[in-house]
């Protein structure tokens, strides 16, 4: 799937608006978010969810591999004046990790895009500091519909099973719990596909 490509006009969709900011109002219920923190947006296209979490954090730091979407994101830094943020070309697919060490790392629906699931986690996990939590929002597992054919990536992750790969590279305190539900249209009219929120901790 090429994000260049859908940068300029992804903000227009106020679904995806919506989605970001239900999705930063549920960490802020499930996790003690600290305003010293430096935090890491993982997929952060444009950064609707860390903007929705602006004045959360210390510092966070955006990472994506598609310069379309960077591109976008640091004119929307530079307009807003939000000098706590920067951006970072990163890919954990190929990319040695950065040095930094975050209290904080987020994602949402990106991991369905990335194929080797477990050594994202394991990226995730070292980037963060001891103590640090982790909070991943995807796509429950749906059939296949929501990208529809053609797609090469996870049609959504089934909780449990991602629960104990998480349990696998070490982290602590898992708790899941649906945070939105985006509707698209299907041959049967509307259809739902539901989005967790995953929240863990590095011991
Ligand atoms: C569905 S979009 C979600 C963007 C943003 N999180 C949002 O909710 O608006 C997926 C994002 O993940 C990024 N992405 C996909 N694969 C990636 C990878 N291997 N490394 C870094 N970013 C990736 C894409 O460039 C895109 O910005």
């Amino acid at each position: 799937m090429n994000f260049d490509d859908k940068a300029q006009t992804w903000d227009a969709d106020p679904i995806k608006q919506e989605r970001a900011r239900a999705v930063a109002a549920a960490m802020r219920q499930r996790i003690p978010l600290r305003h010293d923190w430096h935090a890491l947006e993982y997929g952060c296209g444009t950064g609707l969810l860390s903007f929705a979490l602006l004045s959360d954090f210390a510092q966070i730091t955006l990472a994506d591999n598609s310069t379309g979407m960077l591109a976008v994101l640091d004119q929307k830094i530079a307009t807003a004046g939000a000098s706590h943020l920067q951006s970072l070309a990163l890919d954990l697919s190929t990319d040695a990790l950065p040095a930094a060490r975050y209290d904080l790392v987020y994602t949402l629906l990106t991991m369905h895009h990335v194929a080797d699931i477990d050594r994202l986690l394991r990226a995730f996990h070292d980037l963060l500091q001891p103590g640090g939590w982790l909070a991943i929002a995807d796509l429950d597992a749906e059939d296949g519909s929501f990208h529809g054919p053609g797609f090469i990536g996870h049609n959504g992750f089934d909780r449990p099973t991602l629960q104990n790969q998480l349990v696998a590279v070490g982290f602590d305190s898992i708790d899941f719990s649906t945070c939105y539900v985006m509707k698209k249209p299907s041959d049967q009219g509307m259809r739902d596909y539901p989005l967790f929120l995953a929240v863990a901790t590095r011991s």
